[in-house]
């Protein structure tokens, strides 16, 4: 597989094209954001564990009949993946309270969210991702009905797949974020799933193996990641 030119550049991955019509290739960098791009480092080997652990996920997410964008690993830090044209919605499913619905609905931290909740949110840091409806979404055109129908469906089966997941390997899956994209008629999970899209706590400890620990400056991000992984039974 050749890789083309850079078609777009995120916080953590890059798009270029591929020798295939159909597909691209994502490369996860090492670099980490949080706050909107605020605070932005690079942590050693993060783009390695996070392109492994995603390809990982996306198997079982498949194997369980979620459709993914994801075709196969390249490289280390690279996989082939289905051209999408993304949503600009972020779908997020919270298991327990954390994060901004704490600060929003005056919740502590750590309360079981039973049923869980689903949120959606604009991506655009600019604006800071604000919170918004399937109204917004479809006022605006971001998406039409039969799309948030599958957006919403599906990251609730990713929760179902995932908390399973996560829980066997004595972790809780807390809350995570996903992004969906057309090709043709059909819609495909894409993006990725990853700690640093996710919140996952030791189930006992609760202590935090996800991207909090960079937001916090906890240290041993990387580290913490890697733990996961290896909890999950994946050789990195
Ligand atoms: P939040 O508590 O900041 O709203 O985030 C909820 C979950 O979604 C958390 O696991 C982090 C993830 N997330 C992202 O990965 N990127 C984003 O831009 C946002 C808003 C959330
Ligand atoms: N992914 C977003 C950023 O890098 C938000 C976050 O994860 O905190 O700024």
């Amino acid at each position: 597989m050749i890789r083309g030119e850079e078609l777009y550049s995120g916080k953590a991955k890059s798009v270029f094209a591929s020798d295939r019509e159909d597909a691209y290739i994502l490369k996860f960098r090492n670099d980490t954001s949080a706050f909107d791009g605020e605070k932005v480092e690079q942590l050693d080997r993060k783009g390695m564990v996070n392109n492994k652990f995603n390809a990982f996920i996306m198997k079982h997410l498949e194997s369980q009949g979620i459709a993914t964008h994801f075709l196969e690993l390249l490289s280390d830090t690279e996989a082939l993946v289905r051209k999408l044209d993304m949503f600009p919605v972020e779908c997020v499913v919270r298991n327990v309270a954390s994060g901004s619905i704490c600060r929003r609905l005056g919740l502590d931290d750590g309360v079981d969210l039973s049923p869980p909740t689903f949120e959606f949110f604009l991506k655009n840091d600019a604006l800071h991702d604000p919170m918004i409806n399937e109204y917004h979404i479809r006022s605006f055109g971001w998406a039409d009905d039969e799309a948030i129908e599958v957006m919403k469906t599906q990251t609730f089966l990713v929760n179902d797949v995932l908390q399973t997941l996560f829980a066997d390997a004595g972790m809780i899956l807390v809350d995570f974020k996903l992004e969906f994209g057309r090709q043709g008629d059909n819609v495909f999970l894409g993006d990725e799933f990853t700690p640093d899209g996710c919140r996952i706590w030791d189930a006992t400890s609760r202590e935090k193996l996800d991207k909090d620990r960079f937001r916090k400056g906890l240290g041993g991000v990387v580290e913490a990641y890697e733990q996961v992984a290896q909890r999950l039974g994946l050789d990195l």
